[in-house]
């Protein structure tokens, strides 16, 4: 089900958004906005709190770097990827599509 999120100019690089219960990361790269998982899969911590880097967002409790694009997981100690959801935006609004959580 799509849901509505924030404007696309109410933050420069990173977001953390909660929706029903559940935190998603958003992400503006290169003119496109992204949306993750918030939560690490490795233990409890922010995404949208980490460094971006090189397309990667580095996870800041214990460095395991994500796919921002597809949240496939790059480095240790994180082992399995996080959710990547699709992004829609509307009249400057963000949509995303929480139907894979
Ligand atoms: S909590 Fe993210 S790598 Fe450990």
């Amino acid at each position: 089900m799509w849901k509505e999120t924030v404007a696309v100019d109410s933050f420069r690089t990173q977001k953390s958004v909660t929706i029903d219960g559940n935190r998603y990361a958003l992400f503006k790269l290169e003119g496109e906005v992204y949306c993750l998982d918030d939560v690490c899969s490795h233990e409890y911590s922010l995404l949208s709190e980490g460094e971006v880097w090189d397309r990667e967002v580095y996870c800041p409790k214990h460095g395991s770097r994500f796919d921002i694009a597809t949240g496939a997981v790059r480095s240790f100690p994180a082992t399995e990827p996080v959710t990547s959801y699709p992004v829609e935006i509307r009249d400057g609004v963000i949509y995303i599509n929480t139907d894979r959580r």
